[in-house]
């Protein structure tokens, strides 16, 4: 190797961090939360105070839920234990000692673990897709249901539309980076898509891969019906508004079964037990 090459400077891809990019660009615990908060007040006309966190990854969710109130407890289950450490040093890290002692990150698969029952559990980033089989995905819902307190409540997300059943690269400028989501393969028999998160910087590096998930696409009625075979007595669908005027979607949702063929709709599923 010459010395020109010894001293190349890094990349911005290279120097990246790929949770950091994935919490600017994916993910708004606050916004999520006050949902849950919201909904939760509104259903079963109390605060939740304990919340399990499925599907974690780096945890943020639960980090928030403990930095909201002196009473809340959260418990993060990932299977995966690089996200966790990335969780315990970069965002755990960052609580109280106090408020450490109300979250807990555990390395579990979300199809076995036992856990204490909770107020609120939350499956989200269509994390549960990875669920390809009917039969898998009944076991997992059952297994939520019994992970809850009798007035718990159990948040899902969901997307639905067009453009889900379908291959496309969509853009979006973050601070100081381009998210770039890309749906590279999808079968219209099996409706299993492939997705990827890539990042590009400034200085025309690129992190591709970053994140690939290969999902199943589930409609919203058929996982309403799964969910009441799991035993979940009701499910409401939370529709994002998009505005009359311009089409444009709202960061506003609403409890509907209505729904016109729009290219591509964002939601939450949310089940009592
Ligand atoms: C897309 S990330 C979701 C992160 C976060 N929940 C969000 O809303 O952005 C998916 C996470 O699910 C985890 N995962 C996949 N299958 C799992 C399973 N069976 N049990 C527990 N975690 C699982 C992966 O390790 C990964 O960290």
């Amino acid at each position: 190797m010459s010395t020109a090459e010894k001293i190349q400077p890094m990349t911005m891809a290279e120097q990246a961090d790929r949770h950091l990019l994935y919490q600017a660009s994916v993910q708004n615990p606050d916004f999520e939360l006050d949902f849950i908060d919201k909904t939760f007040k509104k259903l079963r006309g109390r605060k939740p105070r304990t919340m399990r966190e499925d599907f974690a990854g780096t945890a943020i969710s639960s980090c928030q839920w403990v930095k909201r109130r002196r009473t809340n407890k959260a418990v993060a289950v990932d299977i995966d234990a690089e996200v966790l450490d990335w969780s315990r040093r970069y965002n755990v890290a960052k609580l109280t000692i106090e408020q450490q002692q109300r979250i807990e990150l555990l390395l579990d698969d979300v199809l076995n673990v036992e856990t204490p029952r909770v107020d609120v559990l939350q499956a989200y980033n269509f994390s549960y897709w990875f669920f390809q089989e009917r039969t898998t995905m009944l076991e997992y819902f059952k297994r939520t249901r019994e992970a809850l307190v009798d007035d718990g409540l159990l948040f899902l997300d969901v997307f639905g539309g067009s453009e889900c059943y379908q291959t496309q690269k969509e853009k979006r400028k973050v601070d100081g980076f381009k998210y770039v989501w890309e749906q590279a393969e999808f079968n219209a028999i099996t409706n299993e898509l492939k997705c990827h998160i890539h990042f590009h910087f400034p200085d025309k590096s690129k992190l591709k891969k970053a994140f690939s998930y290969t999902w199943r696409v589930w409609g919203a009625r058929e996982l309403r019906e799964i969910l009441a075979e799991a035993g979940f007595s009701e499910s409401i669908v939370y529709r994002q508004k998009f505005d009359p005027k311009t089409d444009e979607a709202l960061d506003e949702y609403i409890a509907t079964d209505e729904a016109e063929d729009y290219a591509c709709w964002l939601g939450y599923i949310v089940a009592k037990p």
